[in-house]
């Protein structure tokens, strides 16, 4: 990728169009083609909020990582709107110093 790339959106919702959609499709519904993608829909695995916020941060195999050219704020507000849209109804809501406590926390 482009280490020195920042993402401008603030919104959960904008990065979610413009970072993840790509992959994850506007419904989140994922893809099965060359790769798969999979389906963020009403998905168990978003309960944990830090597993979000280290797949977000530091990539998962296929997913390329964010950690780079997100700010805490952006993670945050992109683990927010994913766990509260889609089917998804976790509330409770993370902030940046949460995402700043799993930073250097690497999944791989
Ligand atoms: C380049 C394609 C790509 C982009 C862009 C992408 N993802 Fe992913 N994502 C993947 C792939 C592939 C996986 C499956 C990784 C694996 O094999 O474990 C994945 C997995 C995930 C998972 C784990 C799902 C689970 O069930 O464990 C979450 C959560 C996730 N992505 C969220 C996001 C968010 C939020 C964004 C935007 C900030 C994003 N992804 C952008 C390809 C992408």
């Amino acid at each position: 990728m482009f280490p020195s790339y920042r993402f401008v959106e603030t919104s959960g919702e904008q990065l979610y169009v413009n970072v993840c959609r790509g992959c994850h499709m506007a419904d989140a519904m994922g893809a099965r083609a060359a790769a798969t993608y999979p389906s963020l829909v009403a998905n168990r695995n978003l309960e944990a909020s830090f597993e979000v916020i280290d797949v977000i941060l530091n990539g998962r195999r296929g997913m390329p990582p964010f950690g780079e050219m997100m700010s805490d704020d952006q993670v945050a507000a992109a683990v927010n709107y994913l766990r509260t849209h889609f089917g998804n109804s976790y509330s409770d809501a993370v902030m940046a110093s949460d995402v700043q406590r799993r930073e250097g926390k690497g999944t791989r």
